[in-house]
């Protein structure tokens, strides 16, 4: 049992020990683009902080800390030689994570792409694939000796999605379907990270892809077909290519242009373990427009989040023993990566604790009927920046009061302390 965090959404230090501009620093400088001007340049202050947060940890009782890297601080420009103050404070948490007995999951890329890379077509342009394994060889020569076990992205479906198709997260490119080619190069990045980092004898590697089940608004065809489409871009395009070295068909002849020979044999590179970002399930039905080939459904009677998210535990067994189904021995042992929900300013979070008593219930379930999950990371540590939501949307344990930095643990961290104590 975990939590789990995000570099550009706890660190602050933006412009500290020489870290390089990301493309979330100019999004969120950009007016109009997150809720109230928020940006992440204190955020939770963790950078300066992060001994005080390991020790909230510590009281929590878990055994793992996923937390990310931000590429910028280790190569200002996104190439070249490392930095070598970016790379101390990376080594200083994971000394202090091992301190305290707790394993260092670093993710390689949870989003804050180095803003030179961007100028040069970001993940449009497959030299970033290139950029980001020669990245991954330098902290893994780095911190590979004490870390061993690796997540090379973090949900690239969402960083295509908001980030280039639609424009709601950074780089803010809104550019439909011409957004595909961020796929296959963040999975091409993926598959040759995987080999720098194996050659430099990670014991576990794996990605982590935001995964949902998908329900048709009802059994009518074009509502079925609506579903097929959805599960093929949201699930379908990042999981088969990694677990059985293929694009779904309808998804394949679009990304041909960029497709080269031997890619998919690089992107299928053996992975030792799969992480699942689990937040609910979609439902879609048949488009009533141009612009998209389905529709986003409301999901009627289940409780909401802050956020308006619909609380569906049951899907993550849904999920996970659908998973199973799909993948069969090509699945290889999952570990949810994130799980959580955001509530309203507080700390008494009974809402908190129901959700994830819920979705830690459906993980069992999963487990007895047969799906190999060998852990789960709550999201997240501390109320933290929550992307174009600024700091409007809190998923912490603990809450952070972002005028003061202060620490306060809400219900929901005495209630997972005390399910851990007693679990031993
Ligand atoms: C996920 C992101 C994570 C956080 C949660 C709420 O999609 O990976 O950074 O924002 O949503």
């Amino acid at each position: 049992m975990g939590v789990s965090t995000a570099a550009y959404q706890i660190e602050g230090a933006a412009a500290e020990d020489g870290r390089g501009v990301s493309i979330w620093d100019t999004f969120s400088h950009t007016p109009g683009r997150t809720l109230g001007g928020d940006t992440g340049d204190v955020a939770c202050d963790h950078y300066h902080r992060w001994a005080g947060d390991l020790d909230l940890m510590t009281g929590l009782g878990v055994d793992a800390y996923r937390f990310s890297l931000a590429w910028p601080r280790i190569q200002p420009d996104g190439r070249g030689k490392p930095n070598p103050l970016g790379l101390d404070f990376y080594d200083r948490l994971v000394d202090g994570l091992l301190e305290r007995d707790i394993a260092a999951v670093p993710t390689l890329f949870h989003w804050d792409l180095p803003q030179a890379l961007e100028d040069d077509g970001g993940w449009l342009n497959r030299e970033t694939s290139l950029r980001f394994a020669e990245y991954a060889g330098i902290v893994a020569d780095r911190l590979g000796d004490r870390v061993k076990r690796w997540i090379t992205l973090n949900e690239p479906i969402v960083h295509m999605a908001q980030g280039y198709a639609f424009g709601s997260h950074a780089p803010g490119k809104s550019l439909g379907f011409e957004a595909l080619p961020v796929a296959h190069h963040q999975l091409l990045g993926h598959g040759l990270a995987v080999s720098e980092l194996r050659s430099r004898g990670a014991a576990e590697i794996m990605i982590t892809n935001n995964c949902t089940p998908v329900w048709a608004a009802s059994d009518d065809e074009a509502d079925q077909v609506a579903a097929m489409i959805y599960d093929g871009f949201h699930n379908r395009l990042f999981n088969d290519p990694v677990l059985l070295g293929t694009y779904p068909e309808f998804l394949a002849g679009m990304l041909e242009p960029v497709i080269q020979d031997g890619d998919l044999e690089t992107i299928s590179t053996a992975i030792d373990t799969l992480g699942i970002n689990y937040y609910n399930p979609t439902r879609v039905g048949a488009p009533s427009q141009d612009e998209l080939p389905f529709d986003m459904k409301q999901i009627d009677g289940v409780p909401t989040t802050a956020f308006g998210w619909p609380v569906v535990p049951d899907g993550l067994h849904e999920l996970l023993t659908g998973l199973k189904t799909t993948y069969g021995d090509a699945l290889p042992p999952i570990y949810i990566t994130e799980n959580g929900c955001s509530t309203d300013d507080g700390t008494a979070d009974q809402f908190r604790i129901d959700y994830l008593d819920g979705h830690l219930g459906a993980v069992k379930r999963a487990l007895a009927d047969g799906v190999d999950v060998r852990g789960y990371f709550v999201w997240s540590l501390l109320d933290n920046f929550e992307w174009a939501e600024g700091y409007s949307q809190r998923f912490g344990l603990v809450r952070v009061d972002f005028d003061t930095q202060e620490r306060t643990p809400k219900d929901s961290y005495r209630w997972l302390a005390s399910l851990l104590r007693e679990r031993g």
